[in-house]
């Protein structure tokens, strides 16, 4: 029998803050322990929370109440790993403070995802980048570390192209976003900003979401030859006033002639580590293919797999020429492209060996 690991959820209240209380409750060897806010300090967790999500508050944490942010406070509860879906800005200081007193800290926020030591996973495409905590514990001297996970647009691009780009000699992709309002976490987008309209988001969106997408593509071990320097990423990023899950149009274009067959075949076939390992927040499928042309939707397909919100949905495959093929990727943004991947990278760290058993 394994023991049961204790974790703290930082932002507890906030809209992927209720995707780790969820999943936690439900998980076999880590459990919600302390969870921290910022305005509703010591209120119970069922009286405060905004359930935007499936089901109702867990029985196990609707009463437990609301505690601070403190690296002390955390220590005295016995928590084991610190799950940190933090806003930007906020999330930076205290997560090395964190990590600094010893605690593996598993960040949603983008503060650190680009600090060369920190990891920045999807445990099927880039796990190997575990091994960054090493010089990151040695180069910060912390007993702790911080490893992040990308954001929630580039984790719908990444990983499918994941696999096209382990396989195949890709040139360009051309990407068009219609994102969910969770997002933006709660309360989110001005009703005005999107209803009736579509809320652009602009040249830095556009450019981080490449910006990252280009770090985890470089990180994948491929099986042709070629770098980062071939490919052409370029992304138009959307807001819509869907709830959950962000809807993605790539089109990717080979240096050479490419079947849409052998595309969907290695999409439909794609597996990492998590999977051989049976991690139990990894679903059986990263990818899940659907051939109907009506396919995939957010309102549908969200939660679509074994493990609910883990898989991305691909469809819309289509041969647009010789050399470029079309495909739409479904991914739910809260679950997947958050607490569920942080999740997974904490099941993943711990088979690994850097978080004790
Ligand atoms: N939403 C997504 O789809 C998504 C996907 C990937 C990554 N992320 C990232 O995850 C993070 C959280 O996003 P979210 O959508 O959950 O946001 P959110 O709904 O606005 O929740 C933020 C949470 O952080 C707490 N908080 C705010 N400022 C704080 C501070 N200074 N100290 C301690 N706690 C503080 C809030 O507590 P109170 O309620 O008490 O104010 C709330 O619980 C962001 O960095 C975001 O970029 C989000």
């Amino acid at each position: 029998m394994r023991r049961t690991l204790k974790a703290a959820i930082l932002g507890a209240t906030g809209l992927v803050g209720i995707e780790y209380v969820r999943m936690l409750s439900q998980h076999p060897y880590i459990k919600p322990a302390y969870l921290a806010g910022k305005g509703s300090v010591g209120k119970a967790y069922s009286e405060v929370v905004r359930w935007q999500t499936v089901g109702q508050v867990p029985k196990e944490v609707a009463d437990m109440p609301v505690l601070p942010t403190d690296v002390n406070e955390i220590k005295k509860a016995g928590v084991d790993i610190v799950f940190s879906p933090l806003p930007q800005g906020a999330a930076g200081p205290v997560e090395e403070e964190f990590a600094k007193a010893g605690f593996p800290v598993i960040s949603n926020s983008p503060d650190h995802r680009f600090d060369p030591d920190v990891p920045l996973m999807i445990p099927e495409v880039n796990g190997h980048t575990a091994s960054l905590i090493d010089e990151q514990k040695k180069r910060r001297d912390w007993s702790g570390f911080i490893v992040t996970t990308p954001l929630c647009t580039a984790q719908g691009i990444a990983i499918p192209l994941a696999p096209i780009y382990r396989d195949f000699r890709v040139d360009s992709v051309f990407i068009t976003t219609m994102q969910s309002l969770s997002g933006e976490g709660y309360p989110g987008v001005a009703s005005l900003d999107v209803v009736d309209n579509i809320k652009v988001l602009g040249d830095a969106y556009d450019a981080k979401t490449v910006k990252e997408v280009t770090r985890i593509l470089s990180e994948v071990k491929r099986n042709v030859p070629g770098t980062m320097d071939e490919l052409t990423l370029s992304a138009t990023t959307h807001r819509i006033a869907t709830i959950h899950g962000h809807y993605e149009v790539m089109y990717v274009t080979f240096k050479e002639d490419v079947k849409v067959e052998k595309v969907k075949e290695t999409l439909a076939n794609f597996k990492g580590e998590p999977q051989d390992m049976k991690l139990p927040t990894a679903p059986s499928r990263p990818i899940l293919i659907t051939e109907l042309d009506n396919r995939p939707q957010p309102y549908f397909d969200r939660w679509a797999g074994d493990v609910p919100g883990m898989s991305v949905v691909v469809g819309r495959l289509k041969q647009v020429n010789n050399r470029t093929v079309r495909l739409v990727s479904l991914i739910h943004n809260t679950v997947r492209g958050a607490a569920g991947g942080g999740i997974l990278v904490a099941e993943y760290l711990i088979e690994k060996g850097y978080i004790p058993k």
